[in-house]
């Protein structure tokens, strides 16, 4: 049998700080307006806001009481959690997601907590000033092509994805108490500097407004966001979008929660302990994280901009420069507090995705937490070090692809099933139940069982055959005219095939692309392959683990 671990949460306070930490992350600022902007702006509010009730809701519920019925024997990830409630072998190497997703995520999550870090240093040092737009956004270009940062620090991108690494391991030996502490600092310090800046894009109005776009208002980018858009509910593609942000934001799918709820005390409150770490996250995203970058960057680049430009690069390319304009003191202050924000929202994130890893080392092999902290770092440098390096390359890309969506889909469904038909959702909402502080409505225990599956369903083969340019409606029509189904480069399926680099490379004529396009196909591969051998490796200790369980209980059963 497993090791008995009798590590609990401190306080409730602390637990949902922790479960809130883990949910608010870079997600919920760098995630959230892109894609908010890239669908449609109001458009995207009500699919979002219906999956949240619909998917989110039922999620976060059936990890919190999959969790806790799981660490109530002794089981604190998901091979054993997922084993715990069936009796097929199949399970356990299922819940390989559950510390895969985490480990895989973790190496190019740390990468970008680390540009945060960095960045807090370099507004205190005021790098930024006085730099103009295509300065600011060419030395993130230069910052991430490792070799060439412009600060004199040699290979300045790598030493701050190690120290970030550092510190997370550093905090993740200190166990659960660690994990704790750092949520109680850093989630409050978050929402302080997230209200901070949230009103001064509140209070910016037309102020930005600059010579080149006259009449720039933040309040424009607020409109764009905040003006409902019935037209787009019929449009598969922002259903999908919206649904792939909830379970990113709400950190389900991932093992994380399993792994947090199963240090709750095992007659503690789930149901409304799930539902305040679950509306702590969407606060932060759809208040702070909207009234941030959308407002500043519309109010003094215009809304056109940021609907061109809306991506990644908005927070580390433009917003160093937009908060020059607010003169060398405040701008310092605006960089440490919006970077510092980010940094604290991806470190609490960061550190969950560690506990799973030493969770099951603990519990099947007996590591401390010492060990346990340290293999974690090791493992995410290993595989993030590939991020880092070959950047450039699409390795980031494929790993955010692989391990922080699909498998987020895959596993939510499969666990979904598992919740309700094989483990039986009568046990399951007895469970959630159990010690419960509200009592959850009804529905949900229909929309558990029927809607969540259902839902999840569409989404995972929305994504397996995704119609070629996103246009659904030409999709069906041309199916049913016979001309059948044409796939997007953008479907799982043409992906695993590599087909949009395929027909890249058999269109282009220039060498040097084409030696380039080719050595890209080369790094997506390989990647694909480290992550697969990770899993496998990672199914490999499970069924090690298995077998110790079985000898134990052997010996067990002899004395
Ligand atoms: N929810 C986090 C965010 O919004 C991301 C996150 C937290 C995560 N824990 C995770 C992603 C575990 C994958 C796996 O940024």
């Amino acid at each position: 049998m497993a090791l008995k671990q009798n590590e609990a949460w401190g306080t409730r306070v602390g637990l949902i700080l922790a479960m809130a930490g883990n949910a608010v992350g870079l997600g919920n600022f760098l995630r959230f307006p892109v894609q908010a902007v890239n669908n449609g702006g109001g458009a995207f509010i009500i699919p979002y806001l219906v999956c949240f009730l619909l998917m989110g809701i039922p999620l976060l519920w059936i990890e919190w009481s999959m969790g806790r019925y799981g660490g109530r024997s002794g089981n604190h990830s998901t091979p054993f959690i997922l084993d715990n409630m069936t009796k097929k072998a199949f399970w356990k190497y299922f819940g390989v997601f559950g510390i895969f997703t985490n480990v895989a995520v973790a190496a190019y999550y740390c990468y970008i907590e680390s540009w945060t870090m960095s960045y807090v240093w370099h507004s205190l040092r005021g790098t930024f000033d006085g730099l103009s737009q295509s300065e600011v956004a060419q030395f993130f270009i230069n910052y991430v092509d490792v070799a060439h940062s412009m600060t004199g620090i040699p290979y300045e991108a790598v030493v701050f994805y190690v120290l970030c690494l550092a510190l997370n391991t550093f905090i993740l030996s200190r166990g659960l108490r660690g994990v704790e502490r750092a949520a109680q600092i850093g989630m409050p310090l978050l929402v302080l500097f997230g209200i901070f800046l949230a009103l001064r894009g509140l209070t910016l109005g037309t102020s930005g407004a600059s010579e080149e776009v006259p009449g720039a208002s933040a309040w424009d980018g607020i409109n764009f966001l905040w003006t409902p858009q019935f037209d787009s509910l019929s449009n598969p593609k922002v259903w999908l979008a919206a649904a792939g942000q909830i379970f990113f934001t709400l950190s389900v799918g991932m093992g994380t929660i399993h792994c947090y709820a199963a240090y709750v005390r095992s007659k503690d409150d789930i149901a409304l302990n799930a539902v305040s770490a679950g509306f702590t996250n969407e606060f932060v995203e759809v208040v702070l994280g909207s009234l941030i970058v959308i407002p500043i960057a519309a109010g003094y680049l215009g809304l056109d901009w940021v609907k061109e430009n809306a991506g990644f690069g908005m927070a580390f390319q433009t917003m160093p420069y937009l908060f020059e304009k607010w003169g060398p003191i405040l701008s310092a202050l605006a960089g440490v507090m919006w970077f510092g924000l980010l940094f604290f929202a991806g470190i609490t994130s960061s550190l969950a995705m560690g506990t799973p890893w030493m969770g099951f080392m603990r519990d099947e092999f007996g590591w401390n937490r010492n060990k346990g902290a340290l293999t974690f770092g090791l493992l995410v440098l290993a595989l993030g070090l590939p991020t880092v390096f070959f950047y450039q390359y699409g390795v980031f890309d494929e790993y955010d692809y692989w391990a922080g969506t699909v498998s987020l889909v895959v596993f939510a469904l499969a666990e979904t099933i598992l919740f309700s038909w094989i483990f039986g959702i009568d046990k399951g909402w007895a469970e959630l139940n159990e010690g419960a502080d509200i009592r959850p409505p009804r529905v949900y225990k229909f929309i558990i069982k029927y809607i969540t599956p259902l839902l999840l369903s569409f989404v995972f083969l929305g994504s397996l055959f995704t119609p070629l340019g996103n246009e659904w409606q030409d999709a069906f029509v041309s199916l049913f005219a016979g001309r059948g189904w044409q796939l997007d480069d953008s479907s799982l399926v043409q992906m695993v095939a590599n087909s949009g680099l395929n027909k890249q490379i058999a269109s282009a004529t220039d060498p040097d692309t084409i030696a380039a396009l080719k050595d890209r196909k080369f790094f997506v591969n390989m990647t694909r392959l480290l992550l697969s051998l990770t899993f496998v490796a990672l199914c490999g200790m499970v069924y090690l683990a298995g077998i110790r369980r079985s000898r134990v209980a052997d010996q067990t059963a002899k004395a």
